[in-house]
């Protein structure tokens, strides 16, 4: 996936450096992916909460394309070069296009609530693997992971009861979360 590296950070291996790129590529991808899909559910979103959950989402679109810069310039940094054309996220993100256009703003949550619980889950996984390869890729990645929780909680909050209990939960799919609200 990733293309030689001619030069990396100081005290980094190559073959460490080859991986710890490969991981920012996917979660670049993931963040590009991500901050485009806000974007689309901004302008979907329809009922009576159309402009709470509109605004809250463009400071999320914000912060994400902000993470997608720091982690392509963290792949320039280490002797990679970043990918980001949508023709490569396309080709190479491990997961469905966004599956739901214009619907009510309980929909649109429950689908992010799908959204954010994959992303964060990769961003984990690939905490636990830094933790042998670069502490400080790991560090943007915790800080970023940090963030998203944050944001998932925004989400997750429209889809809870007052015990607490979330209306999407065991749902695994987008279409089958905006079903459930
Ligand atoms: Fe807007």
């Amino acid at each position: 996936m990733a293309t030689d590296l001619h030069y990396t950070a100081p005290g980094l291996s190559d073959a460490d450096a080859q991986r710890v790129v490969e991981l920012l590529q996917g979660r670049l991808h993931a963040c590009n992916d991500l901050h485009l899909t806000l974007k689309h559910v901004h302008w979907n979103v329809v009922g009576p909460h159309f402009i709470a959950v509109h605004e809250m989402i463009d400071p999320q679109v914000e912060a994400v394309r902000g993470f997608a810069d720091d982690l392509a310039e963290r792949i320039a940094t280490l002797g990679g070069s970043p990918k980001g054309t949508p023709g490569s996220i396309v080709g190479e993100r491990e997961w469905d296009d966004y599956s739901i256009g214009r619907a009510s703003t309980q929909e649109h949550l429950a689908a992010l609530d799908v959204v954010y619980t994959g992303v964060i889950t990769s961003y984990r996984a690939n905490l636990k693997e830094l933790d042998d390869l670069d502490l400080v890729t790991q560090d943007m990645f915790i800080a970023q992971t940090e963030q998203l929780e944050l944001f998932h909680w925004f989400v997750r909050a429209h889809l809870e009861d007052k015990g607490g209990r979330l209306a999407t939960d065991g749902a695994t799919s987008e279409k089958g979360a905006a079903a459930s609200v």
